[in-house]
């Protein structure tokens, strides 16, 4: 069964040449060619894509997503794997990772079971598990290094959330030369857990509670210092550290001078913190509501050093840190921010805003786009070359990208199970048109083509 996507604009982080249109060609669910002509090498029972005038690019890889994720009191993110995969397969992901969360006290192995029973029979696209670690004993550490063996080759680890989450710097520097000795890379959430909660039991004790104080208790200097301090304990440990959801110009600073000392640092952003800014909480409260998240937005200066650092290559990575909730949910905590669940809507308009706020806007080029896309969170996740690129032999996950017709983002017409998301109403370029994941067209212009449960467990590798 052969594929041919034709006459597109195929962009990899090494390539990229508007004057070429080029080929590719699918057999089953691999890639076996990429060159101009192919036509003549596909029978007349091959399905031919039409991709002239348009952008062909590796389907993307989201390397932070929490999809279908109990947060306490009862409240669950609202995009499980169905909806959450799907709302990714119109954005032009095909792959996710997603993050099995240890109970406290628990095993890793109860978490990995947990969430493969979420995912079973609902995923539209591939996905892969980060693994969460916030309580350590003698269990969890032979459990973590039995991970490769499940397939999962990298952990995550909280600085914040004393309460329910946190790892103290001991455990940390315990589970980095773990990770270090069984070659896993280290995911850090780097806010400091412990200021964070000083400063909001002084708002509470004061009667501040409106949504606005849930990011004037998590000032930018909670997050620096945090992202110092997982640097320093890397150097002790020798451990490989990818600081997720970086929001600061500190924290920036702090990573592209580790990187500068050969220290093996990589850091994520995301959308949000390139797009949104703090006075998204001058809002009224329902809407200040939606972004409440962790680190929260910032000032709007601080943008221009998230996306330098991308094209700098000091960040290698944007994932979503989709963490959706409704209005409902949301306005449990209107009167008081601590009880607001974390967390915002973005699977689906990841590249759309890169697009726009990136490459119109001539923040990043279109193999810049591609790298901290996809290509960038497959190879640190040891998933590339299978997913992230355009090349033979690796699957067909591909995204057919029509850069010109202009949209209003909303809700409505998008696909995460939210009231609002915090880009409706902006006005982006460009339409996710067909999306081919393992040679399958799931979002054929514009319709979902996927079924619910194609979607396979991706076991990674090292980098
Ligand atoms: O506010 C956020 N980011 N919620 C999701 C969990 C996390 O910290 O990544
Ligand atoms: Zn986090
Ligand atoms: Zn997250």
């Amino acid at each position: 069964m052969h594929t041919l996507v034709s006459g597109g604009i195929v962009v990899t982080p090494t390539s990229y040449d508007p004057g070429h249109p080029t080929d590719i060609l699918i057999d089953h669910e691999r890639i076996v060619a990429v060159a101009p002509g192919l036509a003549a090498e596909v029978g007349p029972a091959a399905r031919v894509i039409d991709a002239r005038g348009r952008h062909v690019l590796p389907g993307g890889v989201d390397p932070h997503t929490h999809l279908d994720l109990p947060v306490g009191g009862g409240i669950v993110s609202s995009d499980d794997f169905a909806s959450g995969t799907t709302a990714a397969a119109f954005g032009g992901t095909t792959t996710i990772i997603d993050f099995p969360t240890q109970a406290r006290g628990g095993t890793l192995r109860a978490a990995l079971d947990e969430w493969h029973q979420r995912a079973a029979g609902r995923a539209v696209v591939d996905f892969a598990f980060h693994a969460i670690v916030c309580s350590l004993d003698a269990q969890v550490e032979d459990e973590i290094a039995a991970l490769p063996e499940a397939g999962i080759t990298s952990l995550k680890l909280f600085m914040a959330y004393p309460d329910r989450l946190m790892l103290d710097d001991g455990a940390t520097l315990r589970v980095m030369e773990l990770a270090r000795r069984h070659r896993l890379v280290v995911c850090l959430h780097a806010e400091n857990g412990h200021a964070i909660a000083h400063l909001v039991a002084a708002a509470k004790a004061a009667g501040r509670t409106t949504p606005r104080m849930h990011a004037a208790t998590r000032p930018a200097v909670t997050e620096s210092e945090a992202v110092h301090r997982a640097i320093a304990l890397a150097e002790v440990s020798g451990a490989t550290i990818y600081i997720v959801h970086v929001s600061t110009a500190g924290a920036v600073r702090e990573i592209a001078a580790a990187r500068r000392r050969g220290l093996p640092v990589l850091g994520e952003t995301c959308p949000q913190y390139l797009c949104l800014d703090e006075t998204a909480y001058d809002a009224p409260a329902a809407h200040a509501a939606r972004v409440v998240m962790s680190p929260p937005l910032r000032p709007r200066w601080m943008q221009a050093w998230l996306w330098e650092a991308l094209a700098q290559d000091d960040l290698q990575a944007v994932g979503t840190d989709h963490c959706p909730f409704t209005d409902a949910d949301k306005a449990r905590g209107l009167d008081d921010f601590t009880r607001i669940p974390n967390g915002a809507a973005g699977i689906e308009t990841r590249l759309l805003l890169l697009h726009e706020f990136g490459v119109r806007a001539g923040r990043l080029t279109w193999p810049q786009l591609v790298q901290v896309f996809a290509t960038g969170p497959a190879r640190i996740f040891g998933l590339h070359p299978r997913k992230g690129t355009i090349a033979p032999g690796s699957d067909a996950d591909l995204v057919v990208f029509d850069p010109e017709p202009a949209q209003e983002l909303a809700a409505s017409r998008l696909h995460m199970r939210v009231d609002a998301t915090p880009y409706d109403g902006m006005t982006v370029h460009g339409r996710v048109e067909t999306v081919i994941s393992r040679g399958e067209v799931i979002v054929d212009n514009g319709r979902l083509a996927g079924a619910a449960g194609r979607g396979v467990f991706l076991r990674r590798g090292r980098p």
